[in-house]
């Protein structure tokens, strides 16, 4: 289980417009015919996977995420009648293998590549393509030095002296390399700068962005750590995106 932090799916469904506007981007570069079986890996709660469904009027849709929440939330977006599992990509297996993968901001949430690329081409069929995109090298930077200001103050520092970040934001050039050692005959990578102005900042940053700092706090500090990061962060709050974009084919 490679779990690092929890989901709210309720409220990231309610605030995830920007993550939705950055995965449309994504789904269009799989170019779909509108017959393929294509997994959305990491769903999350699902706005991303009904964009997906309405471009497969005569395919098929798999949502696989490891939060129970999210897979909740997406059920409610998409109904009893579509395929969603709770289950972590690192030990995903299909009865089949599908046409082609997508996923959008999650790759970063999972420390072991080189396991996730091996899984997810295996779930692949010969000629299969995968379209990806995740935070990667550089992501959110000037955020998190901004924060890292505000977890050095007396009242968090304690509870930061053991922390590690959760994420594993990849450069273009190893998560090729990773794609390929996994099996993938061509795979393309780089990174492009998505800054984003959210348009509910505090939740965009506790649900999403700093989830895994809210949670490492007691309840009764976790508002004033966000008043604490927002007076910090001044207006706008500009969350400084850079993501890893991957298009492989089996
Ligand atoms: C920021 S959300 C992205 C959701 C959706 N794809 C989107 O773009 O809005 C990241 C998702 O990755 C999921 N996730 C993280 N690690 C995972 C793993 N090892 N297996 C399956 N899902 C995982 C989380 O549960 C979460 O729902």
């Amino acid at each position: 289980m490679s779990r690092v932090r929890d989901w709210d799916g309720a409220t990231y469904d309610r605030i995830s417009g920007p993550m939705e506007a950055l995965g449309l981007e994504v789904l269009a570069r799989l170019d779909l015919t509108g017959t393929e079986v294509v997994l959305d890996a990491g769903c999350g709660s699902g706005r991303i996977t009904e964009a997906l469904l309405e471009q497969l009027p005569n395919g098929r849709a798999i949502g696989v995420d490891q939060s129970a929440s999210m897979v909740d939330a997406a059920r409610r977006r998409l109904g009893p009648g579509v395929d969603l599992r709770v289950l972590d990509l690192l030990e995903l297996e299909l009865e089949q293998p599908v046409d082609a993968i997508l996923s959008t901001a999650t790759f970063h949430w999972i420390s072991d590549h080189d396991l996730l690329f091996r899984r997810l081409h295996a779930a692949l069929r010969p000629g299969g393509r995968m379209a990806a995109q995740c935070g990667g090298e550089g992501n959110i930077d000037i955020l998190r030095g901004r924060v890292a200001t505000v977890l050095a103050r007396e009242r968090y520092a304690e509870r930061f002296a053991d922390w590690r970040p959760p994420w594993n934001y990849a450069g273009p050039t190893e998560t090729r390399e990773r794609l390929l050692a996994a099996g993938f005959s061509s795979a393309e990578c780089r990174l492009t700068p998505a800054p984003r102005q959210p348009d509910h900042p505090r939740e965009f940053l506790a649900t999403i962005v700093l989830g895994p700092h809210v949670q490492q706090l007691p309840v009764e500090l976790r508002e004033r750590f966000m008043d604490d990061v927002l007076d910090t962060l001044g207006e706008p709050v500009v969350v400084d995106y850079i993501r890893l974009n991957i298009d492989a084919v089996v």
